[in-house]
């Protein structure tokens, strides 16, 4: 599998969006905050709801099923300090979102 793995157009994540999209066997959450792309594992710990379809307000995403939010600039829990999901590195390159699984890279800007 390659490092960084192309997973959506950029214009699919505009400002203030998340989107869900499998990445090699891994379903990533991708989040738009201002400009700037970030990438956790999209399956909510809670009950596997896809957190890349839920709401997203600032660096907040919310899970369409139950509401367990996380910050997508860290993968936590906003209530649970316990809970903290996997953090994936997330480029923009010709216009094309990757996403790397092994890493965190910095986020990227769009
Ligand atoms: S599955 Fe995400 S909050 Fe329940």
């Amino acid at each position: 599998m390659p490092e960084w793995i192309p997973v959506a157009e950029a214009a699919d994540c505009p400002p203030g969006t998340s989107i869900e999209r499998l990445a090699g066997d891994r379903m990533v959450a991708i989040a738009n905050v201002d400009g700037t792309l970030h990438a956790i594992d999209g399956l909510c710990p809670h009950q596997g709801g896809p957190l890349g379809t839920g709401s997203l307000c600032g660096a907040v995403l919310t899970c369409p099923w139950h509401g367990w939010p996380f910050d997508v600039t860290t993968g936590r829990h906003q209530v649970s300090a316990t809970v903290r999901q996997p953090v994936f590195g997330v480029r923009l390159r010709d216009g094309v979102i990757e996403v790397n699984l092994r890493g965190t890279a910095p986020e990227a800007s769009t």
